[in-house]
């Protein structure tokens, strides 16, 4: 069905998408970019799946948007087909995404990267914008999501100097949840994403939501959506469940509802 990612499930709960195109370090095509939507999209569909992964090959998480597909396309093509713009397909799922990230990182992949809910990665793990040497700039929310990630300061550096993080400094300013071996970093993601998938679902959805509202609203408007996706949770089953089972000093037994 897909020719450019490989999808599975490596632990109950969880879904995985691998970005496979090792002939050109995994350079996001409109094709590869829309096989990566749909399939995180049918994850996200899937009530079996509670957490999804992003990865690539232990060498490229991905080395940027296609630049041989981007050389011939002109300003007005671009505009009238609105490239790019699919990307925010990945913002409206519901369930989180981690990205497991190795190797290059680099423009749209370190975008794609950051559009997921958190970032692990190995020691070889290398994160830029390096748009600036090809003559443009970042288009899937570099200027954006970097600078709320690490700050002002670095962020320029990073876009207007085509400075590279290493995974270390991901982790210093915040930009990466964890880094690991490049031998475990994978197995650590699917851990981590098994460990989310067995939250209780409804909770897992809204916590996100919320969470990805804080860039969006003033903190007013935000406290006020927090306590509507509070209270809205009273209405479930997982909490009669929950508070029950924390009462009774047992287990609780999650119905996702
Ligand atoms: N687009 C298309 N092909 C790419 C690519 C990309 N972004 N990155 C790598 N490739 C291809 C290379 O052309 C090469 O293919 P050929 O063998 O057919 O020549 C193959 O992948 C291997 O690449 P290299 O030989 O360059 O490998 P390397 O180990 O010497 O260098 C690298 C690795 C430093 C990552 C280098 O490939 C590189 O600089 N890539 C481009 C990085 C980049 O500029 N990314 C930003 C793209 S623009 C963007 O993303 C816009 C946006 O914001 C949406």
């Amino acid at each position: 069905m897909y020719e450019m990612i490989l999808t599975e499930t490596p632990a109950p709960g969880v879904g995985l998408v691998r970005i496979n195109r090792p002939q050109a370090l995994n350079a996001l095509n409109s094709q590869v970019s829309r096989e990566i939507f749909s399939a995180l999209e049918a994850f996200d569909a899937d009530p079996a799946i509670g957490c999804m992964i992003l990865t690539g090959s232990d060498k490229a998480f991905a080395a940027g948007a296609d630049i041989k597909e981007m050389q011939g396309i002109d300003a007005v093509t671009l505009f009238a087909e609105a490239d790019f713009t699919d990307w925010s397909r990945m913002t409206r799922l519901r369930k989180p995404v981690i990205a497991a990230v190795s190797g290059w990182a680099l423009g749209g992949g370190c975008e794609m990267a950051m559009i997921c809910d958190m970032i692990v990665c190995s020691e070889t793990a290398k994160f830029g914008q390096p748009e600036i040497s090809i003559g443009v700039m970042p288009g899937a929310g570099g200027t954006q999501r970097l600078t709320r990630a690490v700050g002002k300061a670095l962020a320029m550096e990073i876009m207007l100097g085509n400075r590279q993080l290493t995974a270390q400094e991901a982790l210093h300013h915040g930009l990466v949840n964890h880094v690991y071996p490049i031998e475990t970093y994978l197995a650590e993601t699917v851990k981590l994403a098994e460990k989310i998938a067995a939250m209780p679902g409804v909770a897992v959805k809204l916590i996100k939501d919320s969470i990805n509202r804080a860039d969006e609203l003033s903190l007013s408007e935000g406290l006020n959506y927090e306590k509507r996706n509070f209270y809205l949770l009273f209405g479930t089953e997982d909490k009669a469940e929950g508070m029950s089972a924390f009462i009774d000093k047992r287990k609780p037994a999650w119905k996702n509802r």
